[in-house]
């Protein structure tokens, strides 16, 4: 795996919450990659974790208030840290510092640094399910990724409170492998795909049935995305076609059925070196969409004709054997809950392409929505290599380590 963390400086924010204990072991993982860590935390941060073991760790003073250090040449600390800082790392963040980024709140030094940051901040909260699900908590996140914060949200599982739910920091090595993802997306250009074209599709299609309903399916595009996000820091030129928008440092193209894609798809995928489909497409859609939302009758059924989209994957396939193209590498995708290889062996041949990626959508936290996956790698002449259960990130390395061997 690259290491993009090397001689890079970490500005790690940690505020006040059970799960600072855990930043230490983080700070230590930023360490061992080579990077520069400098701590800034809250007076409540203190309660958990003692700015002498961060410290150790980080081999860093510790920054805790405004205008605490004297010995330094004069400059407000908040704006030196910003300056020397590639990246803000954020965890745990409390619903507390949360809310004070939302509204631009600068009453301590850590929120002061943030409001000040105009470089990337990773955001990793971590508080009481009942506080995670409160709606302004809820809408103070939103107004925070509309503004490129990135948020790795808590997990669910069993909180020092003594409650089970959602609110558990978030595992180390997402934090970890988000931060080199971003970083290294950041110093794109010397990658190994430098000069490669590279067309990816993501997320669920959207198929209409009336003004206000569709049909559609759990894909939230973190596979495509991971793997747009990996070809492009490694200095590809990157398509991304997803079915919501994003922001991103590469081309995106929004869209939102199965026809729609397929029209993008068939437009530049032979012109690109690598195609990979890792968009779940509907395989079917309504015959009609309505133009009026549909009204509740008296019945008490209702019968919606489907009819077969377009198979995008089979179409590009097809296409590239008629025009005997030999540049382009067609990547499928293969969703499977029962019978994965056989299935997949099937689907390969049926589809002609030239690798397929073989997910498990059965299994519980991986695959649809999830961060994790785990994968079957197939090539067309029936060989078959394993990645096991890793970060969507690292699967997405994996993935095209493989097909660019
Ligand atoms: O988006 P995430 O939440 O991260 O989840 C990732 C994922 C589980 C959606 C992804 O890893 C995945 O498996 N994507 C393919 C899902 C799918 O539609 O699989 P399939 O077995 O039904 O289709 C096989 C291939 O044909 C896929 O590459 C698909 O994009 C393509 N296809 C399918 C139907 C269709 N009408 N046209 C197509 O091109």
């Amino acid at each position: 795996m690259q290491n993009n963390l090397k001689d890079k400086t970490i500005l790690i924010g940690i505020t006040g919450g059970i799960a600072a204990y855990k930043i230490c072991e983080l700070i230590r993982m930023y360490k061992k990659a080579g990077a520069n860590v400098k701590v800034v935390m809250t007076k409540n941060a203190l309660n958990f974790v003692t700015k002498l073991t961060l410290e150790t760790l980080s081999d860093n003073k510790v920054f805790v208030e405004n205008f605490e250090t004297q010995e330094r040449e004069y400059s407000p600390e908040h704006i030196s840290l910003c300056d020397e800082a590639d990246i803000m790392v954020i965890a745990p963040a409390s619903a507390n510092t949360i809310s004070k980024i939302a509204t631009g709140i600068c009453d301590n030094l850590l929120t002061s640094v943030v409001c000040a940051f105009n470089k990337p901040v990773i955001i990793a909260p971590a508080m009481n399910t009942n506080m995670w699900n409160n709606k302004i908590i809820q809408k103070n996140i939103s107004i925070l990724k509309e503004n490129n914060y990135h948020i790795l949200e808590p997990e669910t599982g069993e909180l020092a409170c003594k409650t089970t739910g959602k609110g558990r920091l978030c595992d180390l090595n997402l934090i970890f492998e988000k931060t080199s993802e971003i970083l290294g997306a950041n110093a794109v250009g010397s990658g190994k795909l430098k000069g490669k074209k590279v067309l990816i599709t993501a997320g669920g299609t959207i198929e209409k049935i009336d003004t206000v309903r569709y049909i559609s399916n759990f894909s939230s595009g973190k596979m495509g995305i991971a793997l747009a996000d990996e070809a492009y820091k490694q200095g590809a030129d990157v398509t991304l076609i997803i079915t919501k928008p994003v922001e991103t440092p590469y081309k995106t193209v929004y869209v939102q059925s199965a026809e729609e894609m397929q029209r993008e798809v068939l437009k530049s995928g032979l012109k690109s070196d690598l195609v990979i489909m890792a968009a779940a497409v509907a395989d079917f859609r309504a015959e009609t969409v309505s133009k009026q939302k549909i009204k509740k009758t008296s019945a008490d059924t209702m019968t919606l004709n489907l009819v077969k989209n377009p198979d995008i994957l089979k179409n590009l396939c097809e296409q590239k054997k008629k025009t005997k193209n030999k540049k382009t590498v067609i990547v499928g995708f293969c969703a499977e809950s029962e019978n994965l290889l056989k299935n997949a062996k099937e689907k390969i041949a049926k589809k002609g392409c030239d690798y397929l990626i073989a997910n498990d959508i059965s299994k519980k936290d991986s695959g649809f929505s999830s961060d994790y996956n785990e994968v079957y790698i197939l090539d067309k002449n029936g060989k078959k290599s394993h990645i096991e259960r890793s970060l969507k990130t690292v699967i997405a390395q994996k993935i095209l380590e493989k097909v660019f061997e």
